[in-house]
């Protein structure tokens, strides 16, 4: 089936990844529903389309109410009578520093939508992929894979979806249901983790006991340039759109180089100490002993 004749859903459009995403898979020929929990906000979504000079049907769908995403995937199974595609993009960022400093309804509150959201989307969407033969690809991080010192909510958000679609894909797949996460490194063109009242200050104070670990990461992180390392969020999309549109796409697929060795070097990381020493290095400790006394 061409893409022409393919419907695909994607959530979370009204910025970033996913608003790259919903035009460069209109541009690919996916009759594409572009959902957002604000249709108001749609407003650079639309812009960018004009300017793709295609047509996206937006629609609202908030991944956290259970009501909203029952309507819209019945509104879009009785509007096409199909649905091929659904991609799981919407996430927000983590404002607390770590640990201590959270609280339970943060990290809830994260999960909720990194992570719950998902579940609810992607099973919603099941007998209508089921029934399409079709693809569910969730945008993950390489944060879903490595863990980064003061992300502790966003990461286990992102390595439960991981374990989540890694466990649903072979099973899925015995039913014609192909399942991906796309792995992107840090995508800076985004509305991600920008909090009007959080920055380099407010979050040392927060930081409470962990303040001056805190200061050694955000100055070791400057310090190796991974503003520079980011790639755009263009880039994402057509990794997605491409994943979407292969035959046989892999389960994991990393955005770029980047992205790819970093995960080459967890996935060969058995007992954990590379990342750990790596991690240290990043917290100015790069000496601290390990767990195994080395
Ligand atoms: N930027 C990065 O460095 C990076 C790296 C790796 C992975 N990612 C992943 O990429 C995905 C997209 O993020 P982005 O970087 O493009 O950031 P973004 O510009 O902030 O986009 C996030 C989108 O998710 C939406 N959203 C938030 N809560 C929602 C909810 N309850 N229901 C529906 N939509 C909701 C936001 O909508 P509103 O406009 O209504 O808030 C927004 O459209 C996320 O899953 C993120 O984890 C990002």
């Amino acid at each position: 089936m061409s893409a022409r004749e393919r419907v695909v859903l994607i959530t979370g459009t009204s910025s970033g990844i996913g608003l790259a995403t919903a035009v460069t898979a209109a541009r690919a020929g996916f009759t594409t529903v572009a959902t957002m929990r604000e249709p108001a906000r749609a407003g650079a979504l639309r812009k960018a389309a004009r300017r793709a000079g295609v047509t996206l049907d937006v629609r609202r769908l908030d991944v956290t109410e259970p009501a909203s995403v029952a309507g819209c995937l019945d509104d879009v199974a009785r509007t096409y009578g199909r649905l091929d595609a659904v991609v799981n993009n919407a996430g927000v960022a983590n404002s607390d520093p770590t640990l201590e400093m959270s609280t339970d309804a943060a990290l809830r509150a994260n999960l909720e939508v990194n992570f719950f959201g998902v579940v609810a989307v992607s099973r919603a969407a099941m007998p209508l992929l089921r029934a399409a033969g079709g693809r569910l690809v969730t945008v993950g991080s390489v944060h879903g894979v490595v863990g980064q010192p003061f992300n502790e909510a966003y990461c286990a958000a992102k390595f439960a979806v991981e374990g989540f679609m890694e466990a649903l894909a072979p099973v899925a797949a015995a039913h014609g249901v192909r399942v991906s996460v796309v792995v992107p490194g840090f995508v800076p063109d985004t509305s991600f983790g920008i909090f009007p009242d959080v920055n380099r200050r407010t979050l040392h104070t927060a930081s409470g006991p962990y303040a001056p670990t805190f200061a050694a990461y955000m100055d070791r992180i400057a310090g190796q340039g991974w503003e520079s390392a980011g790639r755009p969020a263009q880039e994402v999309a057509e990794v997605v759109v491409r994943t979407l549109s292969e035959e046989c796409p892999p389960f994991r697929v990393p955005t770029n180089r980047w992205a790819s060795e970093y995960l080459a070097a967890k996935l060969a990381d058995r007992d954990g100490s590379a990342v750990q020493r790596l991690a240290r290095t990043w917290l100015g400790r790069p000496d601290t002993p390990s767990e195994n006394g080395s």
